[in-house]
C-alpha cells in the first residue's frame, strides 16, 4: 500500500497513540488529535522517544467543542492536499454528568457527536483522496445499549456506563448510515472493538479516576494489543474490507440487530445534523 495521510483522533494516549506510532513506523503520515495543547505536546515528546523518525503531527482539538472542531477542519483543509483515512478513536467515560457549552452530555458529545461533526466537515476531502476509509472505534459495550431513549442529550438520571454504552452504539449506527449514504462512492466505512485494554480511559475523573485506572490495569490487555485492529483496518486495501462491517480481532463479527437498524440510524443522523446545524442530506458529489 502506498503511504497514506491518516487522521487519528485520541492519538495522544492509549490505543490511538499505539496505532499512530505503528502506522508512522510503516511510513504513513499521521495527523494525531488530542484534547489540549498540553496533551499534544506531551505526546509529541513521548513519540519522539518511542520512535525518533516518527511522522506524527499533533493538533489540539476538544471534540466536545464544536467551534474547535470547525477550526481544526479548516486548518487541515488548508494544510493537507489529501486525507486518505480517518480513525475516529477518541473517547472518554465521565463518572459525573457534565454538559458541554452546547448543552449536550459530554460522553455522547466527545465519543460520538464530535466525531459525527468532524467526519462531515472532512468528508469532501476524504472522498477526493485515494482509497478513502473511515474507521469508527466502538466497543462491545454497545450490546446492552438503547438509542431511542428520550434523555440522550441531557439525561435526568445519569449513569456513566449507560451513556458510554449508548455513545458506542451511536458510533455503530453512524457507521451504518454513512456507509449506506456512501455506498456508490469509493469510501469504506467500518467500525471496530479493540478488546478490553488497560488504558487511561477512566482517568479523567477526579475522585475515582486513579483507582479505577489501576484496577483496569489488572484485567486489560496492553494498548499495543488494543491498536492491532485499527492497524489492520488502516493497512488493508479497500478491496480487503467490507463497508458497514464491525471488526473484532481483525475479523468481521456480526452485530446485534439493534446496531444495524436503519430506522434508528436515520433518526440519530437527523438529530445529530440538527444539533450540529448541518443539513441532513449530504451534498451530491
Ligand atoms: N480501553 C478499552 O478497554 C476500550 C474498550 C472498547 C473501546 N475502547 C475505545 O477506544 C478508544 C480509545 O480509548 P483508550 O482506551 O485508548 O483511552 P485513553 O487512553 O484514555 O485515550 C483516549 C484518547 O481520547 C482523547 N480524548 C478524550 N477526550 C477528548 C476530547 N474531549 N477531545 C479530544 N480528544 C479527547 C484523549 O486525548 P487527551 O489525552 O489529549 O485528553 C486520548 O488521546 C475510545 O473510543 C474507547 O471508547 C476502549
Amino acid at each position: 500500500m502506498k503511504n497514506k495521510t491518516i487522521i487519528i483522533t485520541g492519538a495522544t494516549s492509549g490505543i490511538g497513540y499505539e496505532a499512530a506510532i505503528e502506522l508512522s513506523r510503516r511510513g504513513h503520515s499521521i495527523i494525531g488529535i488530542g484534547s489540549s495543547t498540553i496533551s499534544c505536546k506531551r505526546a509529541a515528546e513521548n513519540s519522539s522517544k518511542d520512535f525518533s523518525g516518527n511522522t506524527i503531527t499533533f493538533f489540539p482539538c476538544d471534540l466536545s467543542k464544536h467551534e474547535e472542531i470547525y477550526n481544526l477542519a479548516n486548518l487541515l483543509y488548508e494544510k493537507y492536499e489529501a486525507i486518505n483515512i480517518l480513525v475516529n478513536n477518541a473517547g472518554s467515560i465521565f463518572l459525573k454528568k457534565i454538559l458541554t457549552n452546547e448543552g449536550i452530555e459530554k460522553t455522547f458529545s466527545v465519543n460520538y457527536l464530535g466525531h459525527f461533526l468532524f467526519t462531515r466537515l472532512m468528508l469532501n476531502k476524504i472522498i477526493a483522496s485515494d482509497n478513502p476509509k473511515i474507521i469508527n472505534v466502538s466497543s462491545v459495550a454497545y450490546k446492552n445499549a438503547q438509542i431511542n431513549d428520550d434523555d440522550l442529550i441531557d439525561p435526568i438520571r445519569y449513569s456513566p456506563m449507560k451513556v458510554y454504552r449508548r455513545s458506542k452504539l451511536a458510533q455503530l449506527l453512524f457507521t451504518r448510515y454513512l456507509g449506506n449514504e456512501l455506498s456508490d462512492s469509493r469510501v469504506i466505512v467500518v467500525s471496530m472493538h479493540p478488546g478490553i485494554i488497560a488504558t487511561k480511559i477512566l482517568s479523567r475523573n477526579e475522585r475515582w479516576g486513579g483507582t479505577l485506572t489501576k484496577l483496569f490495569k489488572l484485567i486489560g490487555k496492553s494498548p499495543k494489543k488494543g491498536a492491532q485492529t485499527i492497524i489492520y483496518l488502516a493497512s488493508a486495501t479497500n478491496n480487503q474490507l467490507i463497508s458497514k462491517q464491525y471488526y473484532v480481532n481483525s475479523e468481521i463479527e456480526q452485530l446485534l440487530p439493534h446496531a444495524t437498524n436503519d430506522e434508528d440510524a436515520k433518526i440519530l443522523w437527523d438529530m445529530s445534523s440538527k444539533l450540529c446545524n448541518l443539513p441532513s442530506d449530504l451534498p451530491q458529489n
